[in-house]
């Protein structure tokens, strides 16, 4: 694939390849000298209409350990808030020079309709509600490297399933990879369609932690809700908040992931965020690495 828009394009034998390039740039990484040399030629704009702390910044690390030229570009701060429409903007950019754009969009399918739109390679930073690929790579390899493999693992993905491109893209990308998926949250936050994507489905929440291996505890999005169908946030937070009184209440060990920003107190509680059973800080750690192999996957093809 030319462009990397979502898990959807992906199959496993694509994602065990990502695996195994972040493997050796992991390694890479550990070194004193974390620079390579494989994107010399390419240059890469970071164009993000939405707001990010994570995402952005380790594309821009992974960008600049291959040493690849970076441009980094913020909507608010740019001419689309003078009315320039998103295609012009990407194609005046791409007259720079610039070969490969990673894009944050608030709405979903902003990169496959700019994919079809422009001669450059599109790397899907988050569209809406719709995708988060590279989140996803990151949390599977998160995974993999704690408990040794994805296959056969019990993942319970809690919370604002409905809203969250991070969900839908780690479902995708765990199934693909063989693990046990279940959405645990309310009602009013678990789209209608969640069954057909072959995951399980439970409303209470000690019943989803005592079943699985693995619990990502999502953000709540406040900046998406329709509020009208959602409980407050204290209801929320005493239905499916995970505390270290629960945690611990819990027959084994469990794996606390989340993809960040954290609502303290709302989702997931401090002593539970910063406890050792939390690999969050892994997470992100490992995204620069997961970065680093897509964009030098992407690199090797054709644009
Ligand atoms: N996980 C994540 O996408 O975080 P940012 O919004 O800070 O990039």
């Amino acid at each position: 694939t030319r462009h990397l828009l979502g898990i959807k394009d992906l199959n496993p034998a694509d994602i065990q390849l990502i695996f195994e390039t972040a493997d050796n740039f992991k390694t890479v990484l550990n070194r004193p000298i974390k620079k390579v040399p494989s994107l010399r030629d390419v240059t890469i704009a970071n164009i993000f209409f939405e707001n990010s702390t994570r995402t952005r910044l380790s594309f821009e690390l992974a960008e600049k350990r291959l040493s690849a030229d970076v441009v980094n570009f913020a909507a608010s701060s740019s001419s689309v808030s003078k009315g320039e429409t998103l295609i012009d903007t990407v194609n005046n950019i791409l007259a720079m020079k610039v070969d490969m754009v990673v894009m944050r969009h608030p709405y979903a399918g902003a990169g496959i309709f700019l994919s079809k739109h422009v001669k450059a390679q599109i790397v899907n930073a988050g569209d809406g509600a719709h995708e988060h690929p590279t989140q996803a790579l990151l949390d599977a390899f998160s995974i993999r490297e704690k408990l040794g493999d994805v296959a056969g693992k019990k993942v319970v993905i809690v919370g604002d399933i409905l809203h969250s491109r991070v969900a839908l893209s780690n479902i995708l990308c765990l199934k693909h990879l063989g693990a046990e998926v279940m959405v645990c949250g309310p009602t009013t936050l678990i789209p209608k369609y969640i069954g057909s994507l072959g995951v399980k489905v439970e409303h209470n929440l000690m019943k989803a932690l005592n079943w699985c291996d693995v619990a990502n505890m999502l953000r709540i999005q406040l900046e998406r809700q329709d509020i009208k169908y959602f409980p407050s946030l204290r209801e929320y937070t005493m239905l499916y908040g995970l505390n270290k009184q629960i945690l611990d209440s819990l027959d084994k060990e469990i794996i606390v992931m989340h993809p960040g920003p954290i609502n303290r107190g709302v989702e997931i509680t401090s002593d539970v965020a910063d406890s050792k059973q939390s690999i969050i800080l892994d997470q992100v750690e490992n995204g620069v690495a997961i970065r680093m192999a897509v964009l030098f996957l992407l690199a090797g093809q054709t644009p």
